[in-house]
């Protein structure tokens, strides 16, 4: 068969413009709104922001051209896909190893982001209910830690976020996840927009803007340059497959470079309006900013307990966390459902049901994590940043390290050229030396630096 006749058998997406809006919606979720700033928080700020964008535009828009490439050549989940690109290009089947460690990474990290929705979820009816009213930030820790000390309330909530994902899943690409994207994605960039204004209402915004966007070099360290790296894999949904199946969804006449670079600029958009959103509130009310994952859902509520139409907000600002985090655990599962749809020939329902239950079920590690597990260290983390650590900080880099060289060097420069459809050949040779050279040179840097080599 012609190469570029091939089709994916799980469908295609209506336009380009629905394939960058879903693209969009796996990339935004919990990471920019929740992780972004905590862990720019903790790595103290602007430097750690400097080094996130810098990863981004040099390692991450390449990687991501070159993600989108691998799908749309392959037209299949990331394992069939790449088996089939590995047959086509004469190497060894072990490149398959990039489908698998993706479709297992995003297994993972659903496990535990949907104990972080779950909590979002928690906070929705929080909110509504009006518990965060005149809350003092000493009341708003307090009832943050009660929750997640509650193993039971955190069961419950992490079950009722997996059950709606699967169920956005088991409806396949346009019956559930366009019709999703298209209605969630607008309500997100309106609801941010809305908290950006409330937030240059509090006379501390120029302090927020500050403590992201002016550079102190000297809080740059082997861990923080990693867990910067680690981010932008992460926010940009890199290594891991997703945007390998997204890619295989895309109609063969859409420009893979002009939509990645879209992507990766409503992506690290709307983590830094978030960042805007969330810090001059944090300082304002004289707030922790390192206080780790559980900052906004900390510090938020003091704000929101202390102004007018602050239930309103509180609880559209949380509804909004929630639309970013589903449209994102959508994608996470997809290479897997996928998967088991080829593989064991069964039904997407039935794929779904087997894949939720199956994260569900590792899901309770987290859950615990956070109570009855709270005290039980691997190499001194919790269950929870242990496996935060082993998927965005050396699973996506080395997925993403892999299918760069694959697109690099493994792959005709006919091909890659007829897939990104670049005419202007300088432009063509950037992304050849970034993905060839620049990214996988950097990737090791920063890893051997982290472990301590370097
Ligand atoms: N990018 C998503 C976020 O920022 C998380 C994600 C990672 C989704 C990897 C899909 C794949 O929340």
């Amino acid at each position: 068969m012609n190469i570029s006749d091939r089709q994916s058998m799980h469908g295609q997406w209506s336009s380009r413009w629905t394939f960058i809006l879903a693209a969009t919606g796996a990339a935004v979720g919990l990471g920019n709104i929740w992780k972004f700033p905590y862990l720019t928080g903790q790595n103290g700020g602007s430097a750690f922001v400097l080094m996130y964008i810098i990863c981004v535009a040099a390692l991450g828009i390449p990687l991501m051209m070159a993600e989108i490439l691998l799908g749309r050549r392959g037209r299949s989940t990331p394992i069939r896909s790449m088996k089939v690109l590995a047959e086509e290009n004469n190497v060894g089947q072990w490149w398959q190893i990039i489908g698998w460690s993706g479709t297992i990474a995003g297994m993972l990290i659903l496990s535990y982001y949907s104990v972080i929705g779950g909590w979002t979820l928690a906070y929705i009816f929080k909110s509504i209910a009006g518990t965060f009213s005149g809350a003092t930030g000493e009341f708003a820790a307090n009832t943050f830690n009660t929750f997640v000390g509650n193993s039971s309330s955190l069961f419950i909530w992490h079950t009722v976020f997996m059950v709606i994902t699967m169920g956005i899943v088991a409806g396949g690409v346009q019956g559930g996840l366009e019709k999703a994207v298209q209605f969630l994605m607008p309500t997100l960039f309106f609801l941010l927009l809305l908290m950006v204004g409330y937030s240059m209402t509090t006379g501390f915004f120029g302090k927020g803007l500050e403590f992201l966007f002016t550079p102190d070099f000297s809080k740059i360290s082997g861990a923080s340059m990693l867990s910067a790296m680690g981010q932008a894999f992460f926010s940009l949904s890199l290594g891991m497959g997703t945007i390998m199946i997204y890619g295989s969804y895309v109609p063969k006449d859409t420009s893979i470079a002009s939509t990645s670079v879209m992507i990766a600029i409503a992506d690290t958009g709307v983590a830094l309006l978030a960042g805007m959103a969330i810090f001059p509130i944090v300082f304002a009310n004289n707030l922790e900013p390192g206080s780790g994952p559980g900052l906004i859902f900390q510090t938020l509520p003091v704000a929101f307990g202390s102004m007018t139409g602050g239930t309103i907000f509180g609880s559209l600002f949380f509804i909004l966390l929630l639309v970013a985090a589903w449209t994102s655990s959508i994608s996470l599962i997809e290479p897997f459902v996928t998967w088991l749809i080829e593989t064991l020939g069964v039904s997407r329902l039935t794929a779904a049901l087997y894949s939720g239950m199956a994260t569900w079920l590792l899901g309770l590690g987290t859950v615990w994590s956070f109570n009855l597990w709270a005290e039980l260290k691997f190499f001194g983390l919790t269950f929870f940043d242990l496996l935060d650590f082993i998927t965005s900080n050396l699973m996506l880099p080395l997925g993403g390290i892999l299918i760069a060289l694959f697109a690099g060097w493994l792959m005709s420069a006919e091909s890659t050229k007829a897939e990104l459809q670049i005419s202007n050949p300088t432009l063509y040779t950037t992304w050849q030396v970034l993905v060839r050279y620049i990214a996988p040179v950097a990737v090791f840097i920063v890893l051997l630096n982290a472990i301590g080599l370097l």
